[in-house]
């Protein structure tokens, strides 16, 4: 059994609320390593910062400390120059890719972001990536990552700007049985769905929630603290527990 922690939609912005919501769901995770068995990883999945600024960037890397192993993918409100340059000292524009290898689990953080644009996409070079990936890999369970939901998920402004090439992923998906499931971010709210015949997981967001039609005309939901996901795989199975911390 491998547990993985989620968080998405960061949006560092140089405020307080923005950061002491990301360091209260940070917490939260250090008191479950202290109290009971770490989680194996981090993902985050994407709009990091609000505006892609290096100096958001640089409030990322001075807030965000963990020992655990971090995959963390670009949203549409990131920039792949800024990121790059902070995390790796040279500025890139390529789309950022990144795998970790646990035991048993191969994670795959793919770029969906399309510079300056909202919705999202997986480029033809991202997904061949993931596909060398997985063979390299071998026999074991496969999570990916990304940033836009590839399905709708009730939210009119929200499914503008989903992953456009959705046939693709899911092709990618559909090959590979081993894919346990794919968890994204961006709607900043806590949903569970299907992709492909897998789970499709979005996690809550850190820096707001978003509402659904049916809770009425605003935008954002002022009611929900910053929430977290954790990604049991087991037994070739995802089982995901979202966490929002109630004394927000
Ligand atoms: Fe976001
Ligand atoms: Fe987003």
């Amino acid at each position: 059994m491998v547990v993985v922690a989620q968080i998405s939609d960061l949006h560092f912005d140089g405020t307080a609320e923005h950061r002491d919501r990301v360091t209260a769901v940070l917490d939260y995770l250090d008191h479950t390593g202290r109290n009971g068995t770490p989680v194996s990883a981090l993902l985050l999945s994407g709009d990091l910062t609000d505006q892609g600024a290096a100096a958001e960037y640089a409030e990322l890397a001075a807030n965000l400390v963990s020992d655990l192993p971090i995959v963390a993918v670009l949203g549409n409100h990131d920039d792949r120059a800024a990121y790059t340059a902070q995390f790796t000292g040279t500025p890139s524009i390529a789309p950022v890719n990144s795998a970790l290898r646990l035991d048993d689990l191969l994670i795959l953080g793919l770029d969906s972001s399309i510079p300056g644009r909202a919705e999202g996409e997986l480029s033809d070079g991202t997904l061949a990536w993931a596909r060398r990936e997985i063979a390299a890999a071998g026999d074991v369970d496969v999570l990916l990552t990304w940033h836009h939901p590839p399905v709708t998920i009730g939210m009119p402004t929200m499914d503008a700007r989903g992953l456009r090439n959705a046939a693709d992923a899911a092709a990618l998906v559909t090959e590979h049985p081993n894919i346990v499931g794919v968890v994204t971010g961006h709607v900043h709210t806590p949903a569970a769905s299907v992709f492909a015949g897998r789970p499709l997981i979005v996690a809550p967001g850190v820096a707001s929630t978003l509402n659904l039609p049916v809770e009425g005309t605003g935008w954002v939901n002022e009611t929900q603290g910053p929430g977290l996901a954790f990604h049991v795989i087991d037994d070739h199975r995802l089982t995901t527990h979202f966490r929002t911390l109630s004394r927000w």
